[in-house]
């Protein structure tokens, strides 16, 4: 049987959620807010699942209008320092992927803040990918090799890039079927699910029966079973 260890989720469907509802875009993110933190406290108490990676801003999300940008670094901000208590409390320890360099200084500083204080937790690891694009972690994986010595290796690729894991099972809730630059290389063999819930309506119910699902299939990684 199939462990799903580390389980990627491009968390889609904020916005249509809030539209289908007659509310602004922005309460659809402040639902899924919660939703993060449902399904973060479920794969916490699960003995199985190790690491949970999180598409919350993408390196093209920027396109977004500047109000819903502001909006989304605000929320944040603001869900990091209240989640704070509640990592600790559920032994999680949060870090970051991507390149925070392009927020303010304050959000920095508090995602900073979350890892250092959450850095002794040795439960699930929750990963929020943060002005994440796979595409730009590979370039900068790629800028900290070209120096080195003799041919790059997979192992000098892998740990050069922000997320050093392989993923095992990646779900994108919202109905589309796409990666959208999330975790290229981690994703080489995971299992790919898609599912039509919009993110703020995914319940650890729904998570728990993918999981069923994923245990099931029959992983041959090239080989043959
Ligand atoms: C995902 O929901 C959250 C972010 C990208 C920040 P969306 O905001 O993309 O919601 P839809 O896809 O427009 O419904
Ligand atoms: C992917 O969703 C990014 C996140 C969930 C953070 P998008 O809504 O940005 O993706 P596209 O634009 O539909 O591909
Ligand atoms: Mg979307």
């Amino acid at each position: 049987m199939n462990r799903a260890k580390h389980i990627a989720i491009i968390m889609d469907g904020n916005g249509r959620w809030a539209e289908l509802q007659g509310k602004k875009r922005v309460k659809g993110h402040e639902a899924g807010a919660e939703v993060v933190k449902t399904i973060t406290t479920y794969c916490s108490k699960s003995s199985e699942i190790e690491r949970l990676t999180l598409y919350a801003f993408s390196t093209e999300n920027w396109k977004r209008p500047r109000l819903e940008v502001e909006f989304l670094m605000k929320l944040l901000n603001t869900y990091l320092k209240n989640e704070l208590p509640v990592y600790l409390e559920n032994n999680v320890r949060f870090e970051s992927i991507g390149d925070i360099k392009a927020f303010s200084k304050t959000l920095q500083k508090t995602i900073k803040m979350v890892e250092e204080k959450t850095a002794h937790c040795d439960g699930l690891i929750q990963s929020l990918a943060l002005n994440y694009g796979a595409q730009d972690e590979m370039i900068r994986a790629i800028n900290t090799l070209k120096d080195s010595k003799g041919d790059v290796t997979l192992e000098m690729m892998s740990d050069a890039l922000d997320c050093k894991h392989n993923v095992d099972l990646l779900i994108r809730t919202g109905g589309d079927h796409r990666l959208s630059n999330f975790l290229l290389w981690q994703s080489a063999y995971a299992e790919l699910f898609f599912c039509d819930t919009l993110w703020p309506d995914f319940t650890p119910k729904e998570l728990e029966k993918i999981i069923n699902k994923f245990t099931k299939v029959e992983r041959r990684f090239g080989g043959l079973k």
